[in-house]
């Protein structure tokens, strides 16, 4: 074994990086054993310097976080800092300065991954972010490498842990949005400020991640079509309940059937109870993909939280150690394909809209014949009379996202129905 030490910087040491700090020492003989060399731990960078940090050396903390990575005797740079900048800024000065870079910031790489990419590449280094997608859960490396032979289709999961506990605690016990997440804050799962989870942005920047790597292309956050999922009502669950299924928010990466172009989108769906994700509860993570000659693989566990997810970025540092140990670097961006990324009016699935309208002879036909004239075929229809008023829920077929919004224009259009209670997407039939 080598006994020179690679060298380690982490940049931040919160949630994520205190564990990755803690894991990195208590584990220090294991990891050196894997690796063939010791690992150590060179810096620590944060905002706030005089906050206690147990189990960290003192003298390892900086505020110059752009000093640390610039040291030139860094092997591996470990970023959990989160956002743009100065996250962007510090990897690409650390490729610049001879480091490699893990990463287990999504918002950065859906942003700005081709960048970064050729950032690594022009300096000779590595850029691994196992940590970035659905937290402790392997995907990113199986897509990446062990299912590099194989032709993905079509990547489904839930892999925003707040949104699925709200959800969850909503069909479990009837709770309301604010209820649920109001529990999922006090419980620690959604932050303060649960905007970039409820309103599915934190699953769009997973969902452009995935489909870059499935697909070979380049998918950025602003590609995928997004829904959060605040608008959920008990309402819609009950619905759900008469169909046998349940809802999730769910991110969907797909090839068209032409294999010309790629969708990708992020919005509340009802599922069957007998799909493999519907059992997915409280935090928890779940991926399925589907490829061509592998078939039907699904990847579950927990997607956040620290130990977790430095379980992924430890797993990311052994196995760039191990490459500058071999003086190779590991995959780089594979984005040969270079497919479009189709809007989502191109999209074909099936739908569940529930509305309120007249109850009176020849409401129903006129109704039907808005689906018919844009080209929607209804699968069934549900009616509940209440005081001259109904409720009608009609299942659509599959038909393009943009004839189911054309026939709910013209839905809204029509005097005998008084408004459009939900329209909610029917996936995994
Ligand atoms: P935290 O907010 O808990 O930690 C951020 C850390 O970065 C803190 O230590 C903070 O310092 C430090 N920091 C902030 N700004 C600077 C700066 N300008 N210079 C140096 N240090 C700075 O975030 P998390 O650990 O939760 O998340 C880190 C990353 O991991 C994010 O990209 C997130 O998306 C990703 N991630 C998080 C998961 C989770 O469950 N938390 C799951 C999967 C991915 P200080 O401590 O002084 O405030
Ligand atoms: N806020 C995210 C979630 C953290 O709830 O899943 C993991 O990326």
């Amino acid at each position: 074994m080598r006994t020179r030490p690679l060298k380690v910087a982490l940049l931040g040491c919160g949630v994520v990086g205190s564990e990755v700090a803690r894991i990195m020492t208590t584990h220090a003989d294991d990891l050196a054993a894997r690796i063939g060399a010791p690992v150590e731990l060179a810096g620590v960078a944060v905002r706030r310097p005089d906050k206690v940090r147990g189990g960290i050396d003192p003298a390892l903390i900086t505020t110059d976080a752009t000093a640390l990575v610039k040291r030139g005797d860094i092997d591996v740079v470990v970023e959990v800092i989160g956002g743009i900048e100065p996250a962007r800024a510090l990897i690409t000065t650390a490729f610049e300065h001879g480091a490699s870079v893990v990463s287990a910031n999504k918002a950065l790489l859906a942003q700005d991954g081709a960048t970064l990419y050729a950032a690594a590449e022009r300096h000779g280094q590595d850029l691994y972010y196992e940590a970035a997608v659905a937290g402790a859960i392997p995907l990113i490396r199986p897509l990446r490498e062990s299912l590099a032979g194989d032709k993905i289709n079509r990547v489904m999961g839930i892999v925003n842990g707040t949104t699925n506990f709200i959800l969850d605690k909503m069909d479990s016990t009837g709770a309301g949005y604010q209820e649920a997440l109001d529990e999922a804050t006090a419980l620690g799962y959604a932050e303060a400020d649960p905007t970039a989870d409820v309103e599915g942005f934190d699953a769009a920047a997973k969902a452009a991640i995935l489909a870059g790597i499935a697909f070979h292309t380049r998918v950025r956050l602003d590609d995928v079509y997004r829904e959060g999922m605040t608008e959920v009502t008990a309402a819609d669950f009950a619905s759900a309940r008469q169909m046998g299924c349940t809802i999730k928010l769910l991110a969907i990466c797909e090839r068209a059937a032409d294999g010309e172009s790629v969708t990708a989108r992020v919005h509340p769906a009802m599922i069957p109870l007998s799909h493999p994700l519907a059992s997915v509860r409280e935090a928890y993570n779940a991926v399925f993909v589907e490829a061509e000659a592998a078939g039907q693989l699904m990847f579950y566990g927990p997607g956040a939280g620290g130990s977790p997810t430095a379980s992924a970025v430890l797993g990311d540092v052994v196995a760039v150690c191990r490459n500058r140990l071999n003086e190779a670097t590991g995959p780089g961006e594979s984005a040969y394909t270079q497919l479009p990324v189709s809007p989502m009016g191109d999209v074909v699935t099936r739908y569940h809209i529930s509305l309120d309208v007249a109850d009176k002879p020849g409401v129903l036909a006129q109704v039907a014949t808005v689906f018919a004239e844009h080209g929607v075929s209804i699968d069934t229809v549900r009616q509940q009379g209440k005081d001259g008023e109904a409720s009608l829920v009609v299942v659509t077929h599959r038909a393009p996202d943009a004839a189911l919004s054309g026939t709910v224009e013209a839905l809204r259009k029509l005097d005998t129905v008084r408004g459009v209670a939900s329209i909610m997407r029917v996936e995994g039939e």
